[in-house]
């Protein structure tokens, strides 16, 4: 592994190590407004939601790298701290990329990337029409890191009222993520569309047991075909095969004709079990998977 020490390497290389590796990012399209009313839209990458009660959203208009220059965004939050955050999907990439140029203080990125404010309820400045999710927030809190090149400045907000397009809900009243079309920022200028494909669910683990990994044994863990998911889907198991059912699993039909397939060749015959055993994993036949690796595992020269 290649060790990188932040205090030794360039800025610009380690910016870009941290924001290809943290990564994806939601992005933050902030809207907000200076001590005279005008307006400014900018979007923020250091984002993410920290905590619902209350409802807490942190992003970061950073000192500039190179010119360690303050962002208006930050300026703005400091003389009135509100902002409304708006989240962008993939039919807003263009204009919010238009957005971010550094547009000298006081130009009003709305107009600028053709997008229409729309007037909010609890705050003053502006949303996004265009934006499916609209958040109001209050500015709780701006903790400057430090006052150097790349320093971040985290505001702290609190949502204060959300505004949902109802075309991204489903049945029930929730925001249907398929419906979304949300982008993530990656390193360099590579982003993420989460639709479609790229889209998957992963079930949380239920109860509140799990036999874990480390209860299973060394060559099930050791494998070189059960991948480090198949091991994970094995762990998440709520309890280990019972002896009689490994047993009844040693005399089936289908275990004899792996056995015989292999002429009683046991290291054939286990990574045969292991291959089958994949398998039956993807048809999420998780625990007969498990019974047939134990199975395997059990095999002595004296069981053929
Ligand atoms: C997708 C995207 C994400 C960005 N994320 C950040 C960020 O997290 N922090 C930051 O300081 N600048 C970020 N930028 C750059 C700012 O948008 C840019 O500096 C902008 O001009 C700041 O505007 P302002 O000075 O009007 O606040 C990002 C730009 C893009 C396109």
């Amino acid at each position: 592994m290649l060790k990188i020490d932040p205090a030794t390497i360039p800025s610009h290389h380690l910016h870009r190590t941290l924001l290809s590796a943290v990564a994806p990012r939601p992005i933050a399209f902030a809207s907000t407004i200076d001590a005279e009313g005008k307006a400014n839209l900018s979007p923020f990458s250091c984002f993410n939601v920290f905590g619902v009660n209350p409802s807490t959203l942190i992003f970061s208009p950073s000192r500039s790298g190179r010119g360690n220059e303050l962002k208006d965004t930050y300026l703005n939050v400091k003389e009135v701290p509100e902002v409304v955050i708006n989240i962008v999907t993939y039919s807003m990439i263009e204009q919010m990329n238009l957005a971010s140029t550094e547009f000298p203080r006081g130009i009003n990125e709305f107009f600028k990337s053709g997008f229409t404010p729309v007037a909010s309820e609890k705050v003053r400045p502006y949303r996004v029409k265009e934006s499916p999710v609209q958040l109001e927030c209050r500015v709780r809190q701006v903790i400057e890191t430090g006052d150097g090149p790349g320093a971040a400045n985290l505001v702290i907000c609190e949502v204060v009222l959300i505004h949902v397009n109802e075309k991204v809900l489903d049945k029930t009243g929730a925001i249907d993520t398929r419906k979304l079309d949300l982008v993530g920022r990656m390193g360099a200028d590579y982003y993420v569309r989460a639709s479609k494909s790229s889209l998957f669910t992963l079930g949380k683990p239920v109860g509140n047991q799990a036999i874990g990994v480390d209860s299973l044994p060394e060559e099930v863990r050791m494998s070189n075909i059960l991948t480090g998911n198949d091991l994970g889907r094995l762990g998440s198991l709520q309890s280990m095969p019972t002896a009689h059912e490994i047993e009844k699993a040693m005399a089936s039909p289908d275990f004899r004709t792996i056995s015989i397939k292999h002429g009683g060749m046991i290291a054939e015959i286990k990574q045969e079990a292991h291959l089958v055993a994949r398998k039956m994993i993807t048809n999420n036949e998780i625990h007969e998977a498990l019974i047939l690796l134990l199975a395997a595992n059990s095999l002595e020269v004296t069981d053929l």
